[in-house]
């Protein structure tokens, strides 16, 4: 999308759709009177029509006369005043592009000046529009051949209005940088998108070495060879069911002091989880492709991280398996000694996650780490818990958590947490082995972080659980249907908060 900042007067504007931000009751600003006036009534009509009143996702388009520059005026309601932030506004622009597109129209001005949020400067308020709206034009048709006519055309171009020369500089750098972090996104969302067949582990390894060249990163890739050298058991066990061999991939990125300790992410690749021996049941089994969204999460937000020049040093790192099952899968029974020593007790071949993450984890004890966060789709018992609003985070640190929670409020892309006392180790402590992957089904999501948890207990280690937030199911007013791309605006959010640190 190519968007431009221009001061100037909203209704001189020669554009074919004037978006305006209202809230709900707050109908009668002097810009809102004024192009009433250029309307000939027809705003007031409709108002006391009850058309429209400003409550959020009510939109009002009005065609104009000659009288004014704009073909049309779009009004979006943002709802009450009260507690009103960048997350309506985003929500807000989102449903601008809904309004639109339905009536292909394919380009938009979004007048900054006049939204009513005294509390955003021109950055923020720029930066959430340009999220909102890029987000929102987002869709996966690559594999739609046929009748392409019908597809909504894509917004192509926004122009942002300012009043001031201040105000344009500001929301400049808004518009760049909320373009850079929407890159990520939406890489993190055509990743999950693809299907199966296509998104091999080797496949995915191939897109981070693109990421490694877009953004100047170093790139690592371990095979199936490497990762019986380094005795990567527990990832092997889950891989050896499907003849795609695995692939651990490694991507580094230097903004910080040579000598500053990385943050590590780590995201969870099954490219397809079928469950293994332990079978899923077909209804909704295609769904298991998003199975590696946690793994799409950290390469969207490396890339994003470095178009945006974060000044820190991170490293991320996706174990890449797929889950079927076959004469070579693993069974319900086995043992499997991981990279860190510990041996596991394999009882339910389909909690593959936490075994790939259980390697992953020691893994990212090399970089010495300062922070570790991973994410992954873990548990279905998360969406019974949470549902489709809320990512679960557990840990061993409750600044990190406290950290990470706060910019999920602001990003929009919400975090409730789970505890993780000591008494649910209890409920995966095997007979046989150290550690079993299953632990009955109270707690699905708890007893499956308190497995992550002896994998990372020398770091200081977030868990995010993306079961219910990586698929959307219905669409939102900037999330259609899919893949939701869940994280990256969170993690580059929480990037930003950590101060370039030495040790
Ligand atoms: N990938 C699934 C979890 C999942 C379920 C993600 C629904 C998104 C939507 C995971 O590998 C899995 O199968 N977990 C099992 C664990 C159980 C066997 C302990 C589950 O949740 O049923
Ligand atoms: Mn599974
Ligand atoms: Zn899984």
């Amino acid at each position: 999308m190519n968007v431009k900042v221009k001061k100037g007067d909203p209704l001189k504007q020669k554009t074919p759709c004037l978006v305006l931000g209202t809230f709900e009751g707050k109908l009668r600003t002097p810009l809102l009177k004024e192009a009433d006036r250029a309307l000939g009534g027809a705003l007031d009509r409709a108002i006391r029509a009850r058309e429209f009143s400003g409550k959020q996702k009510e939109t009002l388009l009005l065609h104009a006369g000659k009288d004014i520059g704009p073909e049309r005026i779009l009004l979006i309601g943002l709802g009450k005043e009260k507690g009103a932030g960048a997350e309506r506004l985003r929500q807000g622009a989102g449903q601008a592009v809904g309004a639109l597109q339905k009536r292909r129209i394919a380009s938009l001005t979004f007048d900054l000046a006049s939204l009513p949020l005294g509390r955003l400067d021109f950055h923020q308020r720029a930066h959430a529009v340009v999220e909102g709206l890029v987000l929102a034009t987002y869709r996966f048709d690559r594999y739609r051949t046929e009748d392409r006519q019908e597809l909504p055309p894509e917004l192509k171009e926004a122009c942002l209005l300012v009043e001031k020369r201040t105000q344009s500089e500001e929301a400049e750098q808004g518009v760049a940088g909320a373009l850079s972090l929407c890159r990520g996104v939406n890489l993190a969302r055509d990743l999950v998108n693809q299907p199966g067949n296509i998104k091999s582990p080797e496949y995915l390894a191939g897109q981070a070495r693109e990421i490694a060249s877009a953004g100047g990163l170093k790139c690592t890739v371990l095979g199936q060879k490497e990762l019986e050298k380094e005795g990567m058991g527990a990832m092997l066990g889950v891989a050896q069911g499907s003849i795609r061999e695995p692939r651990l991939i490694i991507l580094e990125y230097r903004g910080g002091n040579h000598d500053s300790r990385p943050v590590a992410l780590v995201g969870k690749g099954v490219v397809f989880d079928a469950g293994g021996i332990s079978l899923k049941p077909a209804e909704k089994m295609d769904e298991m492709k998003m199975d590696m969204a946690g793994g799409a999460t950290v390469l969207g937000t490396m890339l994003a991280a470095s178009l945006l020049k974060l000044p820190i040093n991170l490293v991320g790192i996706v174990p890449a398996v797929e889950n079927l099952p076959s004469g070579s899968a693993i069974r319900p029974g086995d043992i499997l000694t991981s990279l860190s020593g510990r041996t596991i007790e394999v009882l339910n071949t389909d909690a593959e996650g936490r075994l790939i993450l259980a390697d992953a984890l020691t893994y990212a004890k090399r970089f010495e780490p300062r922070v570790v966060i991973d994410l992954a789709t873990l548990t279905g018992a998360c969406v019974i818990a949470l549902g489709h609003h809320a990512t679960a985070i557990l840990g061993n640190h409750d600044g990190l958590i406290r950290q990470l929670t706060r910019a999920g409020e602001q990003t929009g892309e919400r975090l409730w947490q789970l505890p993780l006392w000591d008494d649910y180790a209890a409920q995966i402590k095997s007979e046989i082995a150290d550690i079993k992957n299953i632990g009955g089904r109270p707690a699905g999501t708890i007893t499956a972080a308190a497995f992550l948890q002896k994998f990372a207990e020398d770091f200081t280690w977030a868990h995010l659980d993306i079961a219910g937030t990586a698929w959307e199911e219905k669409g939102r007013p900037y999330t259609p249907k899919g893949a939701s791309g869940v994280g990256v605006r969170l993690l580059i959010d929480y990037l930003r908060q950590v101060v370039p640190a030495r040790s």
